[in-house]
C-alpha cells in the first residue's frame, strides 16, 4: 500500500505553552513526525512562546529532548532532528501582559496561514485572542486551535465561546478532541458509510443495544489536582465518549463535509435522553495491595482524602428519535481498570425464531469495533458446531485486525494530533467540535453531574486492575445483559 502523503501550504504556528506537557509529549514530536514524512514544507516555521525566559538555542535543546523522551524507541532520526529544531524559534511571552508580543509580530508572516495553538489553560483563551487582535494578528488566514477541557460547565463554555467569537470566526476556531484524530474513529463513519451491509440493519429494529467502552490501566498520575475537579465524566465522557456516541448513532450526513458532519452530530445530543440517577454508576479506584507505592489510592494519588470525584463511571442512555427510541446506549470509562482497551460493540437482536429449536443454542450477532490497541474489527456470526451429533449451533469471530488486513506497511500510522494539526493548516474544519456542539454537550452533562452532586452521592470504591465497581456489572445484569469483557 502506497501511503500518500501531501504537502500541506507554508505556515507560521504559535504554540503557545511550547514548554508545557501537551507540547513536549505530543504536539512538537507529532510536527516532527509529519516533518519526517516529508508532509511540511521547508517554508513552515513553527515558534513556541511560554513565559520561561529562554533564547531560541535553550527551546530548541528542550525540543530536542522532548521528542527523544516522548517518540517511539528507536524511531527518531538524529540528523532529522537537528535539522527540524535548527528552524524553530522561541518567544518569551506574557499572555495578560505586553511582554513578548511586538516581537512574536516580527516573527509572523503575512500571506501565509497563521495557527496558534492554545495549549494553556482556558482561562488565558480570552487574554490570548485579545492580545493577538489588538497586535493585528487575526487576518482571514488565522486559526486558533483550543484544547480540552472546553469549559466545566454550560456557563464556562459559553463563556469561552463568546471570548473567542469577540475576535475569531467560527471558521476559524479549531476545537481539539483528540479522540476525532484517531485512525479507527474515522474508520467508524468510513465502515458505516461506505458499506451497504450495515447501515439497513443500524437501528433500533435489530440493535439490541450499543456499548462504548474506553478502560485505561492508568491512574491519575501526576495530573490529580486537574482530574479531582473533573472526574470521569468531564474528562472523558463530555468530550470523547460522547463523541464516539455521535458517530455511531449519528444519520448519515449529505457529505463529509464539516457542518455536514457536525449537523447531523449536534441532532445527537440534542435528542439524548436526561440518566436517570440509578442507571449511572461512579467509582474510584483503590491502592492496588500488592504495589500501593506503585499504584496507590486515587484518593491518594489525588492528594484529596475525602475526594467524591469519580475515576470510573458507566451509565445506560437514551436518544430519543426514530431510528434509536427504545435502543439503549451503555458507556462505561475508567482509570486503573484491568486492560487498556476502547471498544464499541454493536449488540444486534436474536433471530425472531429458532428453525433449529432452542436446544441447538442461539447467538447474537455482534460487531465490535476496536479502536485501540490492536485496532480491528470483528462481527460474530453463528455457525454450526462442526461434527456429528446433529445441529448445534456456536458463534465464531469474522475477525480483522486492520494491521493484519494491511500489512505491516499498510497505511502510516498517524497520531491523532499531527493528524488534527495537519488539518488545522489545511483549513479542514470536519475533525473538530463546533461551539454549539460543545454546548449540546455540556447542556446535557450538567444536570447529571448536579443531580450526584445535590444527593451527595460518593463514588463506590473498585479493586486496581480490575472491571470497576460490581455495582457497574449489575447495571447490566438487570438488564438481562453483560458487559464485553474489558481485554488487552
Ligand atoms: C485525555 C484525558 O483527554 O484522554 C486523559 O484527559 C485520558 O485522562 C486520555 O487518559 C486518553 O487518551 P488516549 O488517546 O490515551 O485514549
Amino acid at each position: 500500500m502506497v501511503s500518500r502523503v501531501i504537502p500541506v501550504d507554508p505556515f507560521d504556528l504559535v504554540i503557545f505553552g511550547g514548554t508545557g506537557d501537551l507540547a513536549r509529549r505530543k504536539i512538537l514530536p507529532g510536527l516532527f513526525r509529519r516533518y519526517c514524512a516529508g508532509q511540511m514544507p521547508p517554508e513552515a516555521r513553527i515558534i513556541g512562546a511560554a513565559r520561561a525566559d529562554i533564547d531560541d538555542a535553550a527551546y530548541r535543546e528542550m525540543v530536542r529532548d522532548a521528542i527523544n523522551e516522548f517518540s517511539d524507541e528507536g524511531s527518531v532520526d538524529a540528523d532529522k532532528l537537528t535539522s527540524f529544531i535548527a528552524d524553530l524559534s522561541y518567544v518569551a511571552i506574557d499572555a495578560r501582559g505586553e511582554t513578548g508580543w511586538r516581537q512574536l509580530v516580527t516573527h509572523m508572516r503575512r500571506g501565509v496561514v497563521r495557527a496558534f495553538y492554545f495549549s494553556v489553560a482556558p482561562s488565558l483563551f480570552g487574554d490570548l485572542a485579545e492580545r493577538l487582535n489588538n497586535h493585528g494578528l487575526t487576518d482571514n488566514n488565522s486559526r486558533i486551535v483550543v484544547e480540552k477541557p472546553f469549559g466545566r460547565d454550560l456557563a464556562s463554555a459559553r463563556q469561552l465561546n463568546q471570548d473567542l467569537a469577540a475576535f475569531f470566526d467560527e471558521s476559524q476556531i479549531y476545537r481539539i478532541d483528540h479522540y476525532l484524530g484517531k485512525e479507527t474513529v474515522q474508520n467508524l463513519m468510513a465502515v458505516r458509510f461506505g458499506n451497504m451491509l450495515f447501515e439497513p440493519l443500524w437501528n433500533s429494529q435489530f440493535v439490541d443495544h450499543i456499548q462504548i467502552t474506553v478502560a485505561e490501566t492508568v491512574g491519575v498520575g501526576g495530573r490529580g489536582e486537574y482530574y479531582d475537579k473533573s472526574g470521569a465524566m468531564r474528562d472523558m465522557v463530555q468530550n470523547h465518549l460522547m463523541q464516539l456516541l455521535c458517530l455511531i448513532a449519528m444519520e448519515p450526513p449529505a457529505r463529509f463535509d464539516p457542518d455536514a458532519v457536525r449537523d447531523e452530530k449536534l441532532k445527537v445530543i440534542r435528542a439524548l435522553e436526561p440518566v436517570e440517577p440509578h442507571h449511572i454508576i461512579r467509582g474510584q479506584y483503590d491502592a492496588d495491595p500488592t504495589d500501593p507505592v506503585e499504584n496507590p489510592s486515587y484518593r491518594e494519588g489525588a492528594e484529596n482524602p475525602s475526594s467524591k470525584t469519580e475515576s470510573f463511571i458507566a451509565m445506560k442512555t437514551h436518544i430519543a428519535n426514530w431510528r434509536w427510541a427504545g435502543t439503549p446506549f451503555y458507556l462505561r470509562t475508567g482509570k486503573r481498570l484491568s486492560a487498556r482497551s476502547s471498544e464499541i460493540s454493536v449488540m444486534f437482536k436474536d433471530t425472531p425464531h429458532s428453525i433449529f429449536g432452542e436446544e441447538a443454542g442461539r447467538h447474537r450477532n455482534v460487531l465490535s469495533i476496536r479502536l485501540q490497541p490492536n485496532e480491528g474489527m470483528q462481527l460474530g456470526v453463528t455457525i454450526k458446531e462442526p461434527g456429528p451429533g446433529g445441529m448445534r449451533l456456536i458463534d465464531v469471530p469474522l475477525d480483522m485486525s486492520f494491521a493484519d488486513a494491511l500489512g505491516p506497511d499498510g497505511g502510516e500510522n498517524v497520531d491523532a494530533y499531527e493528524r488534527l494539526i495537519m488539518d488545522v493548516i489545511r483549513g479542514n474544519q470536519t475533525l473538530f467540535m463546533r461551539g454549539d456542539e460543545v454546548e449540546a454537550a455540556w447542556t446535557w452533562t450538567d444536570p447529571i453531574i448536579e443531580g450526584w452532586t445535590k444527593r451527595g452521592d460518593v463514588p463506590k470504591p473498585y479493586d486496581s486492575h480490575s472491571a470497576g465497581p460490581d455495582a457497574s456489572t449489575q447495571l447490566m445484569r438487570r438488564d438481562g445483559r453483560e458487559w464485553r469483557e474489558v481485554t488487552p
